[in-house]
């Protein structure tokens, strides 16, 4: 594995058509969720269509080096056998997030009021990004955390109860709010937490089913400390960011349609239908009830879900309102793939967290873009693309960035010639079986 040209790539052949029906992968943010709070919750929390990828078994050995019990009777299917308040131990070594930055931001604000020592690691590329977005506000909560120069690893000491604050985040990031969310159950007082935009807002809601108050005042969610969790059922949707690859490719590709089932919709997510319906897509949402706990659409705590169709139809090129950056923030990928076979141009600004990514996907789509020859220019804190008629064949780098190497496979569709995409092992982060399904729908696309 150590030498790049023996590592795991894609070869996609151009052209084809997608149709059918696809129920992809369980949601990864739900299932870190899941997972951290059945962890430290009283009673069992049993989780059904669990995204079985390396982030969130990463999370799963995580806590159970931390001696929760987990059981998991099928890939999908996962029983928690809850640790209760205070029932976490010291684990016996340093715990490995591998490639996920959830699961390490999570973990800081879960342990960081613990009475034991932890340290967090990863793999290379997860050791590369920021963490003292998270280890700042900790430490204002009387948490002893260091980084080294705001990087992995992590140490986190042992403190006793940590205090409330009030905190304003300085970006929209779920990450960081739902870290502190989570510290603030273990601390003394009401913990306020405003985002200067909404961000997905999976932690809010499933604190909510696991018995938790929580207020919403506009842009601030308060949290009151001390309270326990009571274990829950939790029924994972499929994931709306890997459905997106395949949205994307019904766009350009889907002549007689494609449906896919059982799509996570919480509003907090969907920001890459609006933008790809702004170009002028086809998209048809079909609601179907709601997941997670017993309840249903009306249920505040509950992720709606729906079935997605997509059409192939034109697209025209956008400016992206800024307000719909972080409700599609991990679509970017994908979405520059669209605008290149849109009409026109295409602007995004105001995406310099796309920077600080798996890798830094600005860069990494302005790059392979520029393989294919589509012609485009790297913005501070954004892309433009000019839009065209298609790829031409060439040989991209992912960075071992999952959503990079899917949104390149799905460039396939309208390219001229084969593209080769390197360094893909990492897309069974977040979408086992991904070259599988995408070739049952029509992508023209081999695993070497
Ligand atoms: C996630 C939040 C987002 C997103 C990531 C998953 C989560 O990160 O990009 O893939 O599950 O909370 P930020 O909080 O850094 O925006």
């Amino acid at each position: 594995m150590s030498e790049p040209q023996q590592r795991a790539r894609y070869l996609v052949r151009p052209g084809g058509r997608v149709a059918g029906e696809l129920t992809v992968p369980g949601d990864k943010s739900i299932s870190h969720r899941a997972l951290m709070l059945g962890g430290i919750a009283q009673g069992d929390t049993e989780i059904s269509g669990f995204l079985a990828g390396e982030d969130c078994l990463a999370t799963l050995r995580a806590l159970q080096a931390l001696g929760v019990r987990i059981e998991r009777p099928e890939d999908e299917h996962v029983i928690v056998h809850g640790a209760g308040p205070g029932g976490l131990q010291a684990a016996a070594a340093a715990l490995d997030m591998g490639n996920a930055g959830t699961a390490m931001r999570l973990f800081m604000g879960l342990l960081a009021g613990q009475g034991f020592d932890s340290t967090l690691v990863g793999d290379e590329s997860l050791m590369r990004r920021p963490m003292e977005r998270v280890a700042l506000p900790l430490r204002l909560m009387g948490a002893r955390i260091l980084t080294r120069d705001g990087r992995p690893p992590v140490k986190i000491r042992a403190a006793a109860r940590l205090r409330a604050i009030d905190y304003s985040l300085p970006v929209a990031s779920a990450q960081v709010k739902s870290a502190l969310l989570l510290a603030a159950l273990r601390a003394f007082g009401r913990t306020r937490v405003t985002e200067p935009a909404p961000a997905r807002d999976h932690t809010e809601r499933m604190l909510g089913a696991f018995g938790v108050e929580l207020f919403r005042e506009g842009c601030t969610v308060a949290i009151e400390g001390g309270q326990g969790l009571r274990g829950t059922q939790v029924r994972v949707p499929a994931d709306f960011s890997s459905a997106a690859f395949f949205m994307v490719a019904g766009c350009l590709a889907a002549d007689r349609g494609l449906l896919l089932r059982n799509v996570g919709v919480n509003p907090t997510r969907t920001g890459l239908m609006e933008l790809l319906l702004r170009m002028g897509a086809d998209i048809r949402v079909h609601p179907a009830g709601g997941a997670q706990g017993q309840g249903g659409q009306g249920d505040s705590h509950a992720e709606p879900i729906a079935d997605i169709e997509v059409r192939a139809s034109r697209l025209r090129g956008i400016k992206v309102p800024e307000t719909l950056v972080p409700l599609s923030i991990d679509e970017f990928p994908v979405f520059f793939v669209a605008a290149a076979c849109a009409e026109g141009e295409t602007e995004v600004r105001g995406a310099l967290e796309l920077r600080v990514k798996e890798s830094d996907r600005l860069a990494a789509m302005a790059d392979g873009l520029a393989t294919l020859g589509v012609e485009n220019q790297l913005l501070q804190d954004g892309l433009w693309i000019r839009g065209s008629q298609g790829f031409g064949g060439g040989t991209v780098e992912s960075h071992g960035d999952h959503r990079i190497a899917m949104a390149f496979a799905v460039a396939g569709l309208k390219a001229r010639a084969p593209i080769e995409i390197l360094d893909v092992a990492n897309v069974a982060t977040s979408f086992p079986g991904f070259v599988d399904m995408a070739h049952g729908a029509g992508l023209q696309i081999e695993a070497l």
